[in-house]
């Protein structure tokens, strides 16, 4: 590529000339970065595709651009464009140059480069405009290991990571225009909230997704996406059918527990080979593992473990039944809040509990050494046998686990109970996710 070509690739990605579109700000990543930025480390920016991470730069951008950094400073790549043509360290030295030489900054750039894993070698390059302190550098991708190993071992300790997930509840309220601080703009506004509640489940809360009115669609199209470029092209998939009803058999299980072995069969394939799959499911982000909780490494390593969809709209749209899972469907968006609250504070680890008699606790939450919270997902408490089950449950769990409080996340039911000495706070899902008890 000649250095105009160069040029008029980079002039429609940038901000230099044209404008280019931010949408809905996502205040709360952008204060991470900002805090990031300030430690001088390389940054990344991971999650899974469509979920906004090449918005967040370029907001991220704008903002430092209202600061008063200079748009010459800031130089945005993405490697997904076609007319890229090869992917190597010499082409980001090019880049680079053709930067210098019609952009002139005035000072230490901030280099923006998006889904960077395109490119072969690109660890090197960012290390040494790193170390020798010539830019400042945040790299995006969709895939959490390739991005973490191949800067893990050049940059140990040296960068940060910054997780994007589809839209919380209160981001997903903003795009819909709406907008609670407090306890009193609900007042009178529950019927309102809870019908947004609803929508968030059926359809997940890719950004995309949650302005569009052709939801199914482009949920379809973001699974193709994902199966063909994300997984097939990029690790040389052989058997792309098995892959497929693979990831679809775990989309559509959300809140099962699985094991390797159990899904053999059904698919003909090797525990092996799923195993493996299932790690690169995992990589791309769209599901996620939890472990059962046990003072054992060993036992908590072989138990099963449940499995999570990164968006609920996503498993709805590939086989889970909707209208019949509704409380499975519920305690994943739990647990991608939770997943939420773990990036906020690292210290955070979280699992499931269940004892031999297979009485279950939804979600148990350690941070450090301690089990601080205690989490039983019960959609419907109106039918008396479920909850007392639920609760048989939960108490067991509290009292192995020595707690007298635990949270039981419902669909409308909005009491605390005592029980003997403990306390259980009933709480509705869309006050728990608006973090308003
Ligand atoms: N903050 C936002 N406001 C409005 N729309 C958004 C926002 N973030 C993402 N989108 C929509 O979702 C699409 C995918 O977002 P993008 O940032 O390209 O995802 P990623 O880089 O993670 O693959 C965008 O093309 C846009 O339509
Ligand atoms: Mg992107």
């Amino acid at each position: 590529m000649n250095k105009n070509e160069i040029l008029a690739v980079l002039n429609d990605w940038n901000i230099w000339k044209t404008e280019q579109a931010t949408g809905i700000v996502r205040e709360k990543y952008l204060d991470r970065l900002e805090a990031f930025f300030s430690s001088n480390q390389v940054i990344t920016i991971t999650g899974p595709r469509r979920a906004g991470k090449s918005y967040i730069m370029r907001q991220m951008a704008k903002r430092l651009i209202e600061k008063g950094i200079k748009k010459e400073n800031l130089l945005f790549v993405n490697f997904e464009d076609p007319r890229f043509t090869s992917l190597d360290t010499k082409l980001m030295e090019e880049i680079f140059e053709v930067y210098r030489e019609f952009l002139f900054p005035t000072d230490t750039p901030y280099i923006f480069l998006d889904e960077v894993q395109e490119v072969e070698g690109w660890e090197k390059w960012v290390r040494m405009m790193h170390e020798l302190k010539k830019a400042k550098i945040v790299v995006s991708g969709s895939n959490a290991k390739l991005l973490s190993r191949e800067l893990g071992t050049l940059l140990t300790g040296r960068h940060l990571d910054l997780t994007v997930f589809p839209l919380s509840f209160t981001e997903f309220l903003a795009f819909n225009k709406t907008e609670y601080k407090s306890l009193l703009d609900i007042a009178g506004k529950e019927a309102e909230i809870r019908g947004l509640l609803r929508r968030y489940m059926e359809f997940g809360s890719f950004p995309e997704v949650t302005l569009s009115e052709q939801k199914r669609e482009i949920i379809l199209k973001y699974f193709d996406d994902l199966l063909t470029k994300d997984l097939f092209r990029r690790f040389r998939i052989r058997k792309p059918q098995v892959m497929k009803s693979l990831i679809k058999y775990y989309l559509s299980n959300a809140g099962n527990l699985t094991t390797f072995s159990s899904i053999e069969k059904f698919l003909h394939a090797s525990a092996d080979t799923i195993e493996k799959f299932a790690g690169y499911f995992e990589d791309v982000y769209l599901i996620f593992f939890l472990k059962r909780f046990s003072f054992k490494v060993k036992e908590q390593e072989k138990s099963p473990r449940k499995v999570y969809s990164i968006d609920t709209g996503l498993s709805n749209a590939v086989g889970f039944r909707f209208s019949e899972n509704i409380g499975r469907l519920a305690e994943n968006i739990v647990f991608l809040e939770l997943k939420r609250r773990q990036m906020q504070n690292p210290a955070i680890e979280l699992f499931y509990w269940k004892d031999v008699h297979h009485r279950e606790v939804d979600f148990l939450i350690k941070e450090n050494t301690k089990v601080t919270e205690l989490i039983q997902v019960c959609w419907d408490v109106s039918d008396e046998r479920t909850k007392q089950r639920e609760l048989r449950s939960l108490f067991k769990g509290m009292d192995e686990l020595n707690k007298k409080e635990a949270l039981v996340i419902t669909d409308e039911f909005d009491e605390t109970e005592e029980h003997k000495d403990k306390t259980i706070r009933f709480i509705p899902l869309w006050k728990w996710l608006l973090n308003m008890s």
